[in-house]
């Protein structure tokens, strides 16, 4: 069988992971793995890259994707379907491995529903947020760059007396937030899920100052709300834009709960943006190998021809989902957010 592999949507630490674990199964089980370049993009427009054991040489360990990107969505195009139906009969290739988030995950469940496309899903992004797996491989490596830097704010915000407030990626769900605050000891977290007024943060902040510690790190997810005590909250955005999907473009709270804070407590208080760092570069070890199980699995999926599936990860075991009960967004888990307010 010739199978084509697509890496879609924002790019995450593991995607070439993942390729190389397909593809190796693949060819060791005497089949033939081929890059769809661009997404969704590739398979519509045959844009094609040969894999083999030499361009899956090397690769394990490199951020970002050899495949390339693109949130390339077939039902956004007039003639999309009818590409991508046409490229099934022309034999490009025979199945496909998806690898890509909530979005992708959508869009590859109804290329399965509406044109009877054989693929596997194998979910990716940063923000863990995806139903039906426990984890996504990307998370821990944006988890651990935040930790990182909020390592490094410590001594920089005790030399100063500072409070330095560090807002992290995830989107609509707070899992970056609580694991990197949890394991960076942050004495404040706010997440999309739960609102915490301003006033509330403050006077932790107050306390701290009491017991003779005159610096703080707050991690602000970039979708939690700016709340206040009388029960009133906002969303904050740097900007109106919207992503290629058409999605709200995060980002902007960090600097809101800074100003807040400071007016609140008289301390000065700084905002650290981590940004696309948290996307870029080497991933974990952990990343790469749930990576690469996600990777033999989805092959192993192709195998068995159980289409319209998605790997996941449940508890240790890499198990088969249905697409179908893939939807929504996978929120925090709201005991973890507690166990982290034991410290503030
Ligand atoms: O979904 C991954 C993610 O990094 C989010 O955490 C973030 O909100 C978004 O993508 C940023 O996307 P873009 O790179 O398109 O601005």
């Amino acid at each position: 069988m010739r199978i084509g592999i697509l890496t879609a949507g924002g790019d995450c630490p593991g995607l070439n992971a993942v390729i190389r674990g397909v593809g190796r199964k693949l060819l060791r089980e005497g089949h033939e793995p081929v890059g769809l370049r661009r997404g969704y993009r590739g398979l519509a427009e045959a844009d094609h890259l040969a894999l083999d054991h030499r361009s899956m040489s090397g690769i394990l360990h490199l951020g970002g994707t050899i495949l390339s990107t693109s949130s390339y969505d077939p039902y956004r195009h007039d003639d999309g379907p009818d590409k991508v139906r046409a490229a099934m009969e022309r034999g490009d290739v025979d199945a496909v491995v998806a690898i890509g988030g909530e979005h992708t995950m959508d869009i590859t469940r109804r290329l399965h529903e509406g044109l009877g496309l054989p693929v596997v899903g194998v979910p990716k992004t940063i923000d863990n947020d995806i139903v039906g797996t426990d984890r996504t491989f990307g998370f821990d490596t944006a988890v651990q760059v935040a930790v990182d830097a909020i390592d490094r704010l410590h001594s920089t915000a005790q030399s100063h007396d500072r409070v330095m407030v560090v807002e992290v990626m995830g989107r609509n769900a707070g899992w970056i937030a609580v694991e990197s605050g949890i394991a960076g000891g942050a004495d404040g977290i706010l997440i999309p899920e739960r609102d915490v007024p301003v006033e509330d943060l403050a006077a932790t902040i107050r306390q701290r100052h009491e017991r003779g510690k005159d610096f703080s790190i707050i991690v602000v997810s970039e979708g939690a709300r700016l709340a206040f005590a009388d029960g009133s909250s906002q969303k904050v955005r740097a900007s109106d834009d919207t992503d290629e999907y058409g999605y709200e473009r995060l980002g902007g709270i960090g600097a809101a709960i800074a100003q807040e804070l400071e007016r609140e407590t008289g301390y000065e208080t700084r905002v650290v943006v981590l940004g696309h760092v948290q996307r870029g570069g080497t991933p974990t070890a952990f990343d790469r190998v749930l990576a690469t199980r996600y990777g033999v699995a989805a092959a192993e999926a192709v195998l068995d021809g159980a289409f319209g599936t998605m790997v996941a990860l449940k508890g240790q075991e890499i198990v088969r989902v249905p697409l179908s009960e893939v939807e929504g967004v996978k929120g925090v888990d709201l005991r973890l957010a507690e166990l982290a307010r034991t410290f503030f």
